[in-house]
């Protein structure tokens, strides 16, 4: 099996399920354009991102990692129009791209960008929410994942990009930072009474790879 045909069912699921979309396609070309590297999530991952959004009811929607914006619009549009996505992002060039799809997409009045070390912000970041992204630099996913439960109503839900690292995550010996920042995750979650977790493996267009889904009890 190859990355070409995880590539083409993606192509044939987005097609079916997802269609075309000029407002996520503006964001992925202006994304492309700005020399932004090609690590959002997929059109799929994205969708998913949005239902669970929508089946946890979400009003307030908590980012750390926003890249250009891709995912955050995905989950922006899960809300109502009083609701509020608050995205947190280290690289000020990466946040201003961010904005200016969020805006061309209509989301800005319910989508902020804070730009910052998302250690930094967090402190300052007022819940609760109802959904938590982790998208942002792997060796800080323990910690993020800490902050989130905090930031979290019961029933809440936290989500966690790319635990699967091409399968490279069953390596306990592994010295890679994110590796070790993937592991670290599970062992505090594992250790965390308030939440329950799963991990699920993914291949598609972006490759071999995974997410975490967990919930706050
Ligand atoms: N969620 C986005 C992709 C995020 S890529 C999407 O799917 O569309 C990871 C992002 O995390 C990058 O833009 C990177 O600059 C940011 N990042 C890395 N370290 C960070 C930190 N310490 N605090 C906040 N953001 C960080
Ligand atoms: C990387 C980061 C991501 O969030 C992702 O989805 C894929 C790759 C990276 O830093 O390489
Ligand atoms: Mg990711």
């Amino acid at each position: 099996m190859s990355e070409k045909l995880w590539s083409d069912v993606d192509m044939y699921l987005e097609g079916a399920l997802i269609g075309d979309d000029p407002v996520l396609e503006a964001t992925r070309k202006a994304s492309r354009a700005a020399g932004l590297p090609d690590i959002a999530v997929s059109p799929t991952q994205g969708k998913m991102l949005h239902l669970f959004a929508r089946m946890v009811g979400a009003r307030r929607v908590l980012e750390i990692g926003t890249l250009g914006g891709y995912s955050a619009i995905w989950l922006a549009r899960a809300l109502p129009a009083d609701g509020e996505l608050v995205s947190l992002e280290i690289d000020p060039m990466r946040a201003e791209i961010a904005r200016k799809n969020l805006a061309h997409a209509a989301l800005d009045g319910i989508a902020q960008v804070r730009v910052g070390a998302a250690l930094d912000l967090l402190p300052s970041v007022r819940g609760p929410f109802d959904l938590v992204f982790i998208d942002a630099d792997k060796p800080n996913n323990a910690n993020y994942f800490r902050a989130a439960v905090d930031l979290l109503r019961p029933g809440g839900v936290i989500v966690v990009d790319n635990v699967g690292r091409s399968g490279a995550v069953a390596d306990s010996a592994s010295t890679d930072e994110s590796v070790r920042g993937v592991r670290e995750l599970m062992t505090t979650i594992a250790a965390d009474p308030r939440v329950t977790a799963t991990a699920m493996q993914t291949v598609g267009s972006k490759g071999y790879d995974g997410f975490l889904l967990a919930m706050k009890k």
